[in-house]
């Protein structure tokens, strides 16, 4: 292992502070800290970092590294098709772009069969939205451009995607104006129902209603679409009771609006399906991934269309998709995407997060038993989440001066654990995890929450 001298570290954390832009982090806090933490290899479950000390990354990066770290067989493919082939001519294509189009349509529910690729999760989303708006214009109901979306979701960062999204855990208002036409609905999340419903079934019924409502209300020949996570993540792994997505699907035929599936997080396996849609046997218009299609080996998303969707941009009197990303369907990126998919189909890692979700899955609720400021535990295969409250009665959350996030996130650190803490988490270690290493973060988070509650007291 090749660790960094103290001097070498150093000066690589007083360059990255000078220089270097860090999610979600302020460069005067990572300074007062020592960081940021600077990671050189991993393996597996396990991340180490640049001082030797090594930890469960139980966020698989950002809900990505499905198949583990360390996969040499993706480094191969990726390396063999560097050798052959790194981009093409204009308006042409490459075997391994095609191959994945390909496996992207036997994969995907029903008839999802025409991938557009892009670079990312919010290119993704971005060419959802241009493909639906397009697709209207195609099929003469031009008026069809609003979009509805819930609250407390998260679509991505660019301004299409951004718009759709909102959480009062990502403010978007230093981006005012967001893109006009966008209209937000409960979020059907039972714990903290909007309705005060007494089963999760109920609620997500007064969710779907409220999307009907809002239909009705802005004129359903003006609606273009209803997108959705199908577990959301801003809030802690939000599972929607089995009646909501199809539902959703119901409401969309009712009034002719397009249903997109945001399965950017959920796709390749994470909770336990290849697409988390086949948990309710609901077949998207639309299907956004991203993230776990390469498993973080290179950067990769997709939008991907049934049959009838792509079919309106074929023919004479149809005018292509206008819409080009550089970097979309790189032959590289697809080559890493096929031998990803191969290993999460050889090893078995779709059943494998069935069987060690549903494992987590219970072991996160004999936390809750435990420790009483875990308010609600919930998931589905290996996208877990939790709630914390300061009291389970009222669900009142702890106050931010009681820095519950940074003590959690510190200790989990400390412990060799990598967690983000705070009000709603997201516990998603990578799909290969086995049954002792999910014992080993059980086992961590019980100690890390009561330290913690001790220190609250
Ligand atoms: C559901 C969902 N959609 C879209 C995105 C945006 O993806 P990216 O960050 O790759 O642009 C994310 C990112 O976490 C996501 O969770």
């Amino acid at each position: 292992m090749v660790t960094q001298t103290a001097a070498n570290l150093q000066q690589l954390r007083d360059s990255a502070l000078e220089h270097l832009w860090v999610y979600l982090r302020e460069p005067s806090d990572m300074a007062e800290k020592g960081e940021p933490a600077v990671y050189v290899s991993g393996e597996g479950v396990r991340v180490t970092d640049a001082q030797g000390n090594t930890s469960i990354d139980a966020m698989s990066g950002l809900w990505l590294k499905n198949v583990g770290y360390g996969r040499k067989e993706i480094a191969d493919a990726a390396y063999e098709q560097m050798l052959k082939l790194t981009y093409m001519p204009m308006g042409t294509t490459t075997e391994p772009t095609i191959r994945l189009a390909e496996k992207l349509a036997e994969i995907t529910p029903g008839d999802l069969s025409r991938s557009f690729f892009t670079s990312g999760g919010s290119e993704s989303v971005e060419t959802a939205i241009k493909l639906t708006r397009a697709y209207f214009k195609r099929v003469g109901e031009p008026a069809r451009i609003k979009f509805i979306s819930r609250r407390d979701s998260y679509h991505g960062a660019t301004a299409g995607a951004l718009a759709l999204g909102g959480s009062s855990l990502y403010p978007r208002g230093d981006y005012e104006p967001l893109m006009p036409g966008t209209f937000h609905v409960p979020q059907p999340n039972f714990y903290r129902c909007e309705y005060g419903s007494e089963t999760a079934e109920q609620c997500a019924e007064r969710c779907v209603q409220a999307v009907e409502d809002t239909i009705k209300f802005q004129g359903p020949e003006t609606v273009a679409a209803v997108i959705a996570e199908p577990v959301s993540s801003p809030m802690g792994a939000v599972v929607p009771a089995p009646n909501y997505w199809p539902r959703l699907r119901e409401v969309c035929d009712k009034y002719g609006a397009l249903l997109i599936a945001d399965e950017v997080i959920t796709g390749f396996g994470r909770t336990g399906k290849m697409f988390a849609c086949e948990h309710w046997g609901v077949t998207p218009d639309i299907m956004t991934v991203a993230k776990g299609i390469t498993s973080g080996y290179i950067p990769m998303g997709g939008a991907i269309t049934r049959r009838n969707i792509a079919d309106a941009f074929i023919g004479s009197q149809r005018v292509s998709f206008r819409h080009v990303i550089t970097f979309g369907g790189h032959p590289v990126a697809a080559a890493a995407a096929l031998r990803n998919i191969q290993i999460m189909e050889d090893e078995e890692l779709v059943e494998n997060a069935a069987r060690m979700g549903a494992y987590l899955l219970d072991g996160l609720k004999e936390l809750q038993d435990k420790h009483p400021m875990i308010g609600d535990a919930r998931g589905l295969g290996l996208m877990c989440g939790m709630e914390l409250v300061r009291d389970r009665e009222t669900k009142e959350p702890y106050p931010a001066d009681a820095d519950l996030g940074n003590r959690l996130t510190s200790g989990f650190q400390s412990n060799g654990l990598i967690l983000r803490g705070g009000d709603n988490m997201n516990v998603a270690p990578p799909l290969c995890v086995t049954a002792s290493e999910i014992d080993e973060i059980i086992s961590t988070m019980d100690k890390v929450f009561t330290q913690v509650s001790r220190e609250l007291g």
